[in-house]
């Protein structure tokens, strides 16, 4: 075992051996543990001496070590097998924060991790370095999927502290997830704890004020506990890590491309799109990878019931403008975006109205029903902000079995896309006329502390120092 590997399992186990609150987030009733500590602990221990006097001496059972180090043997004698990765903590000195960082992962130096076990949460544990030493194999989120993911980002202000945005609305959202999945939800304070002991231990990774970026914060949930069966979970592990990124697309801001994908769905009608579950993003790799090879960056989901309906992006969710509304669809299979709720309150401070509804596609080039027609369309998302998209590519089949691309491109990217150019900056220029791209530039300055914080939306309200 090495140093490090050592500090997690010490970490791990001293979380395993916690106290914990005397109910749980969905409301089964608690049960105690022989990891409860306290006065339970202080009764057992009183039993345990009474059952010393009573009874001849037991000799102890030998503590199990911890993590148990798996006996890795070749199936062959000399057979190749992969060693594990020594996966290296960046070092925050040698990042280069002028050049765009992208969204690739810089690991950083460790991560928070709680423990629900039969539904006591533990007090939590830091772990150093970025694996995860004692997962049983037969973990519920890797057979059956138990696992759900937010995100969410916190930005370095002149004052030199952290700022996180809105944790509070990716918490509700986790709860959501977790009880469509049967799995139990962290409580709000664990999950802020988590969040800004997250950000504080790796102060060195949020990016300068007066550079791009921030540090993306990604708290996620599974089960944990072994299952053969098709059944929940009996423990949860609930881990917050992070990593400094950049724009998410290679476009680097600029509008990109997108392509609806004609052969499959991102959500059922009645599925769990509305969920941030880690399988509501595996389905989406293969037709975005095809679509990459064409040339998209981005792919657009329909409706599942009708294909006649906006859905959402497999990253984001879909947002248009006309000349006095934000749309954003309103449909039970896409997820609610903090950076959409967002964008539609700033958008409904601006004076424009903002419309939750169905989007037909059809509007996109015919305009909605009250004649304006559809000038802007953008992506959001935690991790991609506000991404312009100038042109979307519908797959059409005819009758003989025939597909060909119908274009859709939304009125203000009309003579950059007739003139076939693709988006320069000089086009970026020309799209300041773009609301939908102001909004988005309000939203980055009000997170980088550079707009007043009118809603109330950063947190925690005295900032992240890293000295807590
Ligand atoms: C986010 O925006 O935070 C997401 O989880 C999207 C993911 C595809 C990176």
């Amino acid at each position: 075992m090495n140093g490090r590997t050592r500090s997690a399992s010490k970490a791990a186990s001293t979380a395993t051996t916690a106290n914990a609150p005397s109910t749980t987030t969905n409301g089964k009733k608690r049960r105690a543990d022989t990891h409860d500590t306290g006065a339970a602990a202080g009764m057992q221990t009183r039993h345990a001496k009474r059952q010393a006097l009573d009874k001849p001496t037991k000799k102890p059972a030998e503590p199990i070590p911890f993590p148990i180090v798996p006996t890795v043997t070749p199936l062959a004698p000399g057979g190749h097998v992969h060693a594990p990765i020594a996966y290296p903590v960046t070092d925050p000195s040698s990042l280069d924060w002028d050049v765009g960082l992208g969204f690739g992962l810089i690991t950083t130096a460790g991560y928070v991790r709680y423990t629900c076990r039969s539904g006591v949460w533990d007090d939590g544990a830091w772990v150093a370095g970025s694996t995860l030493p004692d997962l049983h194999i037969m973990a519920t989120a890797l057979h059956y999927g138990q696992a759900c993911f937010e995100g969410l980002k916190a930005y370095r202000h002149a004052d030199d502290k952290a700022y996180v945005f809105r944790p509070h609305a990716n918490h509700s959202r986790m709860a959501k997830s977790c009880a469509r999945a049967l799995m139990e939800a962290p409580p709000l304070d664990k999950f802020l704890n988590a969040v800004r002991t997250c950000v504080a231990r790796n102060m060195a990774y949020v990016p300068p004020h007066d550079k791009p970026g921030a540090l993306y914060v990604r708290p996620f949930l599974f089960g944990s506990g072994p299952k053969l069966g098709l059944n929940e979970s009996d423990e949860y592990t609930f881990i917050v890590t992070c990593a400094p990124v950049g724009e998410y697309y290679k476009a680097g801001g600029k509008p990109v491309k997108a392509l609806v994908c004609g052969e499959h769905d991102r959500a059922a009608p009645k599925g769990v799109g509305s969920c941030k579950l880690a399988g509501n993003y595996a389905p989406t790799l293969l037709p975005a990878k095809e679509a990459k090879t064409q040339g998209y960056p981005i792919t657009l989901y329909l409706d599942p019931a009708t294909r006649t309906y906006v859905d959402e992006f497999a990253t984001s969710n879909f947002l248009a403008a006309t000349k006095t509304k934000i749309l954003t669809p309103d449909s039970n299979s896409v997820l609610e975006s903090v950076t959409r709720m967002s964008i539609m309150q700033l958008a409904r401070d601006h004076g424009f109205t903002p419309e939750t509804r169905r989007i037909k596609v059809s509007e996109l080039t015919e305009g909605t029903a009250d004649g304006e027609p559809i000038t802007h369309i953008a992506a959001c998302g935690t991790a991609v902000v506000l991404t312009p998209v100038y042109r979307i590519d519908v797959p059409e089949t005819d009758a003989t079995g025939k597909t060909t691309l119908r274009r859709i491109v939304a009125a203000g990217w009309k003579d950059m896309v007739d003139a076939d150019q693709e988006p320069t900056d000089a086009a970026m220029d020309a799209g300041e006329s773009d609301p939908l791209m102001k909004l988005g530039n309000e939203l980055r300055a009000i997170q980088k502390g550079q707009r007043p914080d009118t809603h109330g939306w950063l947190w925690p309200e005295s900032g992240i120092t890293g000295d807590e």
